[in-house]
C-alpha cells in the first residue's frame, strides 16, 4: 500500500508527547511490513536544532506550493529526511512564519494565538505536496485535531482529482481533551464552504471544531486503545463528542499503541548504566537504579523501593492524587523521582516536595529524554494514575524495562496492565497493580500494597518477568492498522461521490 501519515510531531524531530513516538514508530512498522510510507510533519527549526540536527540532516526539495489561508497566499517549502534503518520518507513542511518558534504549540502555558491558522496551513500543505509529488496514496492517515481538516479536504476538494481517485482517509484520535476548537470566523481560514459549518459536520455549539471535522469526514476512525474506543462514546470520557462518536461507531476501532523497540529496549538502550534483558534484569537493573539515585542526588540504597513518574504535569495524569498520596507515604522508607513539565501549580508542588524531603524525593522540572530512559530503567515502580488515558506509553515502556506499573484502570492502562490479584498471580497474567476509584486514599493504599509486594521478591520478580517477556512491539498493532486501511479503502470506493453538506 502507499500510505501518507500526517502528524504535528514525530520523533526524533519534534516531540511534546506520545503522538511523536507513535507517528514515527507506526510509520516505521508499516514500512518494515513492505509498504511505501511518507510521513509529513511541520519543520520546527528551533526544535530540530535543540535535538542536535543541522541543515545537513535535511535535503531541500525543489517543490514549493502556495497555500491559501483565508485571504492570504502563503508559500510552503519542503525538506526531506530519513530515519536511520528505515525506508520511511519524512517530509517536513517549511514555513518559518508559522513554525520557527521556541515551542510547538504554546509558551509559558499560553497557546499560540494562531494555532488554528498554523495547522490549517499544514493540513492543506500535506495534500498539496501529496499532489505535487504525485504520491498517489491509497490511504492518508491523519492524527489529532491538528490534521483534522485533511479528511474533510480530501472528501470535499481532492477526491475527484488525478492521483486521489482511490485515496481513503483514516483519522486517529489520540486524546479527546484536545479538540482544536476555535471561533466560527476561523471557518474562513479553512477555505471550505460555510454550508459544511453545521452541527453534523464542522460546527460544535457555534464554534469550528477540527477534531470533530476529522471524525466526521474520515472513512475510518481509530483511537489508541480498545477500552478508550468504548469510553469515548460515553458522556464521562467523550468531552462533548460522545454522541458524534456513537453515531460513527461502525467506523470506530481501538488499536493499542506499541513500543518502538529501536528506541525503548533495555538490551540496547545507550542511555543506561547497564543493559539487560529478562534473563539479566536482576543484575542490570540494580546498576541502573544506583546510577539514577546518584544522578538525582538521592542516597544510593539498593533496597529502598524507588517509585516515580515521567509525564506532562497535568490533571489528566493524576498529579493531584500523586501529591496527596506521596505526602502520606513519605512517612515510610521510600524514595520517589518525578520528571515532568506542564501546569505551573504541579511543577511548584513537586519541586517543593523535593525540598521538604531531600533524602527521599527528587524532582526535575523539564523535558529530558535521556533522563526519561534512565528513570524507566532505574525505578522499581512507575506510577500512572491518570484520570483518563487514551493509551499511555510509559506503562508499556515500564513493562518492557522490568519496572512494575501502578495504574488507574482506564483506557490503554486497562488494556496493558493486569493487576496482581491472587487469581492473576496464580494464572500468570499479573504484571502490575491497578485500581478503579480515582481517589488519593485509594492510590495511597495501592502504593502501600506495592511496597508490601516489593518486599516479597518472589512475587515482584514474577511481575517483572511477566511484563518483560510479553511482546510490546508494534508488529501486531501495525497489522491492525493495515486491516483498518483496507476497510477504509473499501468504504471509500463504495462511495465515490463528493460529500454533500448535511
Ligand atoms: P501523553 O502523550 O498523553 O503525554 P504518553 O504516555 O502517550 O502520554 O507519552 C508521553 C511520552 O512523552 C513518553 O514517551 C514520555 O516518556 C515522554 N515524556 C513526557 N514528559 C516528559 C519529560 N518531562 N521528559 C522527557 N520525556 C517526557
Ligand atoms: C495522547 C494520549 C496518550 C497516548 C498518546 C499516543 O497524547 O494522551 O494516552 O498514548 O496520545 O497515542
Amino acid at each position: 500500500m502507499k500510505i501518507v501519515v500526517a502528524s504535528s510531531e514525530a520523533i526524533p524531530f519534534a516531540k511534546t508527547g506520545g503522538l511523536a513516538d507513535v507517528a514515527s514508530a507506526l510509520s516505521k512498522a508499516l514500512a518494515e511490513a513492505g509498504h511505501e510510507v511518507s510521513l509529513f510533519l511541520p519543520y520546527y527549526p528551533q526544535s530540530t536544532a535543540k535535538r542536535g540536527f543541522t541543515s545537513q540532516d535535511f535535503e531541500a526539495c525543489p517543490e514549493k506550493v502556495t497555500i491559501s489561508v483565508g485571504s492570504k497566499d502563503v508559500e510552503a517549502g519542503l525538506l526531506k529526511a530519513k530515519f536511520p534503518d528505515s525506508k520511511v520518507t519524512v517530509y517536513l513542511v517549511d514555513q518559518p512564519r508559522y513554525f520557527d518558534r521556541p515551542e510547538l504549540y504554546h509558551e509559558q502555558g499560553r497557546d499560540y494565538q494562531d494555532n488554528c491558522e498554523r495547522y490549517i496551513f499544514f493540513s492543506r500543505a500535506v495534500l498539496a505536496f501529496t499532489e505535487k509529488l504525485n504520491l498517489q496514496p491509497d490511504v492518508i492517515h491523519a492524527n489529532d485535531w491538528q490534521t483534522g481538516l485533511i479528511p474533510a479536504l480530501l472528501k470535499i476538494e481532492y477526491q475527484q482529482r488525478p492521483g486521489f481517485e482511490k485515496t481513503a482517509s483514516v483519522f486517529t484520535i489520540h486524546n479527546m481533551a484536545f479538540q482544536g476548537q476555535y471561533w466560527h470566523w476561523d471557518m474562513l481560514l479553512t477555505g471550505i464552504d460555510w454550508k459544511y459549518f453545521n452541527r453534523h459536520q464542522m460546527e460544535f455549539f457555534g464554534q469550528l471544531n477540527l477534531l470533530k471535522t476529522g471524525i466526521v469526514f474520515s472513512d475510518m476512525i481509530t483511537t489508541v486503545s480498545p477500552t478508550y474506543a468504548k469510553e469515548i462514546r460515553t458522556e464521562q470520557f467523550g468531552y462533548g463528542l460522545h454522541g458524534v462518536l456513537d453515531s460513527h461507531s461502525d467506523h470506530l476501532v481501538g488499536i493499542l499503541n506499541g513500543v518502538d523497540t529501536s528506541e525503548w529496549n533495555p538490551e540496547i538502550d545507550p542511555h543506561l548504566a547497564a543493559n539487560y534483558n529478562e534473563n539479566s534484569v536482576l543484575e542490570g537493573k540494580p546498576l541502573c537504579k544506583a546510577a539514577l539515585q546518584e544522578r538525582m542526588g538521592l542516597p544510593q540504597r539498593p533496597d529502598v523501593p524507588l517509585f516515580g513518574t515521567i509525564s506532562r504535569m497535568t490533571d489528566q495524569k493524576g498529579f493531584s492524587l500523586i501529591l496527596d498520596a506521596a505526602e502520606n507515604l513519605l512517612a515510610s522508607d521510600v524514595q520517589m523521582i518525578f520528571l515532568g513539565t506542564g501546569d505551573p501549580y504541579h511543577e511548584a508542588s513537586f519541586t517543593d516536595l523535593s525540598k521538604r524531603f531531600p533524602d527521599q524525593v527528587a524532582t526535575y522540572v523539564g523535558f529530558d529524554e535521556t533522563l526519561a530512559h534512565q528513570i524507566e530503567a532505574g525505578l522499581d515502580l512507575f506510577m500512572m494514575p491518570s484520570q483518563f488515558e487514551p493509551c499511555g506509553l510509559n506503562q508499556m515502556y515500564s513493562l518492557s524495562y522490568g519496572t512494575v506499573p501502578l495504574v488507574h484502570e482506564v483506557g490503554g492502562l486497562a488494556d496493558s496492565v493486569v493487576d496482581a490479584s491472587e487469581k492473576n498471580l496464580e494464572n500468570g497474567t499479573a504484571n502490575g497493580l491497578s485500581f478503579w476509584h480515582f481517589d488519593a486514599t485509594v492510590l495511597y493504599r495501592q502504593m502501600r500494597r506495592a511496597m508490601e509486594m516489593y518486599a516479597d521478591k518472589q512475587i515482584w520478580n514474577q511481575l517483572i518477568q511477566t511484563g518483560m517477556t510479553k511482546d510490546w512491539s508494534w508488529t501486531h498493532s501495525a497489522q491492525n492498522y493495515l486491516s483498518v486501511y483496507q476497510r477504509a479503502c473499501i468504504l471509500r470506493n463504495q462511495n465515490n461521490e463528493s460529500v454533500s453538506a448535511s
